[in-house]
């Protein structure tokens, strides 16, 4: 593609026509710009800050875990200077697999690859599992990122209607743009976010899982379509019992060739290290050369995309679950703020019950979703009250992982009168 009109005019801007027109603003990062600038000038106790998907304790402080920081701090000098290996660290690896899994591994080859973030496995899939034109497939309400990795790759993100009227999964939505899609492409990739999806605090049960394991089986079975399954499990250790949530994995266990599951494990929210950027892929695959293919060509395009990724961080994962007492206060003390999150989220529930706010299920997860199509409007009015949440484009999201519960009581009856204001 050339940047030069037919009639020998040039475009605007220097960017390639493919690149043209990008805009970067993301609404997260401008929501929680504003609340902080609130909160400088009235004082953070003052502001409610519910924008980013981050653990702050109930003084309004970031969260770093005391066992991930302590072994993060006392790293030998030279993990800080040296280069990784491009495909991690093989005990980071090693580390993601057996954490992300636990004791729920499916028998099949097992691989990870090293990622910058969760949003890095996410870029990996879209990239090599699609190709340029094709549709990537996820649910109507999802993470953002992923539209913006699609569009940036050339691909087009398409949606199925998450829920049922009853707020179950919507398993009938699901099989059908699978097969629309399998009309259309070879390779489908699917991205399902759960437990505790962003941006509603949804999990799949694992009778749903085995529904779309069923599914999926008996589609490439016809012989035409290969799948990917892209189980984005960024919120996995804030979502319930570790066991509990992990189950669904063993459900991964000899599957036909032409279905390779991937789980996108983030150590931002796992580690409390968002800015470290540091995740895995981890692939689950019943064929060799699958497993063999996953390494090699995920591996090149991180060496063509960011080359290796942070040694430190990637060192402490490994150091911390490769030490059993290490590994112990470590998620002792995870689990004293998922259960804080979880109390929180529990508060806003109770109270949006009382007051017949609606609110999309929460099963776990940073994020609550309150539906609505007046979403700007209402964060407008709700801004005049210092309370900060994202707008989406049906609903409100509000991060429960970032506000205290002392902000959180009243706040359900405050978001409703808000509601009740813009929609007069
Ligand atoms: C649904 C979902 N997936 C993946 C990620 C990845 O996060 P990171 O790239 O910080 O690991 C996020 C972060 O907000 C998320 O919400």
């Amino acid at each position: 593609m050339s940047n030069v009109l037919e009639e020998g005019v040039l475009c605007m801007g220097m960017a390639a026509s493919h690149a043209s027109g990008k805009k970067a603003n993301d609404r997260i990062f401008i929501y929680n710009t504003k609340a902080q600038a609130d909160a400088k000038k009235i004082g953070k106790e003052n502001v409610v800050n519910g924008t980013l998907g981050a653990i702050y304790d109930e003084n309004g402080d970031i969260l770093f875990l005391k066992a991930v920081e302590e072994e993060y701090l006392h790293l030998p000098r030279q993990e800080y200077a040296a280069y990784a290996p491009i495909a991690g660290l093989p005990e980071f690896l090693e580390a993601a697999i057996d954490e992300c899994l636990d004791g729920c591994k499916p028998d099949a080859y097992i691989s990870a690859v090293a990622t910058a973030g969760g949003t890095g496995c996410i870029h990996h899939l879209v990239h090599n599992y699609t190709n340029p034109g094709d549709k990537v497939l996820t649910a109507d309400w999802h993470w953002g990122a992923y539209e913006q990795i699609c569009r940036d790759n050339h691909r087009e993100l398409v949606t199925y209607s998450l829920f049922t009227d009853e707020f179950t999964f919507n398993i009938d939505a699901f099989k059908q743009a699978m097969l629309d899609l399998a009309k259309q492409q070879e390779n489908i990739l699917v991205i399902i976010n759960t437990p505790g999806h962003n941006p509603t605090g949804f999990s799949l049960t694992d009778e749903d899982w085995q529904q779309v394991v069923n599914f999926t089986k008996e589609l490439v079975a016809k012989g035409k379509n290969k799948v990917i399954i892209g189980v984005d499990v960024a919120y996995i250790d804030y979502s319930g019992p570790k066991t509990d949530v992990r189950k669904f994995f063993r459900l991964f266990s000899q599957l036909p060739k032409e279905i390779l599951v991937v789980a996108c494990y983030s150590i931002s929210k796992s580690f409390t290290m968002y800015g470290q950027r540091v995740g895995a892929l981890i692939s689950m695959t019943s064929d060799k050369e699958v497993d063999e293919e996953f390494k090699e060509i995920n591996t090149l395009t991180s060496r063509a995309t960011w080359s290796n990724i942070c040694r430190p961080a990637m060192r402490t994962v490994a150091d911390i679950v490769e030490n059993p007492a290490k590994m112990a206060d470590y998620e002792t003390e995870r689990m004293k703020y998922g259960q804080l999150i979880e109390e929180r989220a529990h508060i806003f529930m109770e109270e949006a019950e009382a007051c017949e706010l609606t609110c999309l299920p929460y099963c776990g997860g940073f994020f609550i979703t309150i539906p609505t199509e007046q979403a700007i409007e209402a964060c407008e009015e709700l801004m005049k009250e210092h309370i900060y949440v994202i707008p989406l484009a049906h609903g409100l999201r509000l991060a429960a992982c970032g506000v205290s519960k002392r902000q959180m009581k009243g706040l359900a009856a405050k978001i409703k009168k808000a509601l009740e204001s813009v929609s007069k």
